[in-house]
């Protein structure tokens, strides 16, 4: 155990599973109470038992992000227990397959952009009082290698996070005195569910662990990062840039 987030109050969606599971576990036992979301409860009492195994402490919340008439009730659930939120990680995602865009279909289209674009968006606006709240929460969105490379057959799930780098921006310029920030992470190709179904060929020893990028979204939370506003950036350099600082005797 660590105490760099002690008691901050920190929310994950797609807590349940891949990165956002462990860096969930990261936080906990870093300190931090987790507000951990996800559809699936069996997985995510997974993450809290083990957060709990770890002495850490877990609010898991089973919640469908696509169902975005029930985020105004979410709010109202949290609002009264929770102070506030030091900050807020989007991690949720999904991917069916990678198809052209010619013929890729318009519910299979918009799934990706309500899953990947909307819900971060919606969810970052509707927690906006809590995250207010806090003295300097760290709001980091989730992109990928499209966020700056063009890349075919990824359609609206490349579109949709290459615009979260432009939504990150515009939240920080919208809100110039806020105390808090916007930053979008790229944590390149790790070894998850979602990557298996987007790259089912690839053998999975060729690409990192998921918590290889933990420490990206660590730093991103952490005061050592407050002068990062409204930026995208690549976990790959957060982490070397990380690795080769000197370290404090
Ligand atoms: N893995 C990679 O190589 C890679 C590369 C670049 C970017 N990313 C991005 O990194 C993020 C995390 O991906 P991952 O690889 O860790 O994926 P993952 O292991 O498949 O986990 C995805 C998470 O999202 C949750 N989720 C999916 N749909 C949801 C919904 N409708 N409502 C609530 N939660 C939902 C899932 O939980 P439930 O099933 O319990 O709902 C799960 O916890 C995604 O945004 C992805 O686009 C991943």
């Amino acid at each position: 155990m660590t105490t760099e987030f002690k008691d901050r109050i920190i929310m994950i969606t797609g807590a349940s599973d891949g990165i956002g599971q462990r860096l969930a576990v990261a936080l906990a036992q870093a300190g931090a109470n987790v507000i951990a979301l996800g559809r699936n409860e069996e997985a995510l009492s997974q993450t809290q038992q083990h957060i709990e195994e770890l002495g850490g402490r877990c609010l898991c919340i089973p919640f469908d992000l696509m169902e975005f008439d029930a985020y105004g009730k979410l709010f109202l659930a949290l609002k009264d227990q929770v102070p506030h939120l030091d900050g807020l990680v989007h991690c949720a995602g999904s991917i069916d397959r990678c198809t052209p865009l010619q013929y890729v279909k318009s519910d299979t289209f918009r799934k990706m952009l309500d899953i990947h674009l909307t819900a971060p968006n919606m969810l970052t606006q509707i927690m906006l009082p809590l995250l207010k709240r806090a003295p300097a929460a760290s709001i980091i969105f989730t992109s990928c290698d499209m966020v700056d490379q063009d890349q075919t057959n990824w359609h609206a799930y490349g579109l949709a996070k290459r615009a979260l780098a432009y939504a990150a921006s515009m939240w920080q310029l919208e809100q110039p005195e806020a105390p808090f920030r916007f930053n979008t992470l790229n944590p390149g190709r790790v070894r998850t569910e979602l990557f298996k179904r987007a790259f089912g060929g690839t053998h999975p020893k060729e690409v990192p662990a998921a918590s290889s990028v933990v420490p990206a979204y660590l730093y991103l939370l952490s005061d050592r990062s407050k002068e990062l506003r409204g930026q995208s950036l690549h976990a790959k350099d957060i982490i070397e840039k990380e690795n080769s600082a000197p370290t404090v005797e």
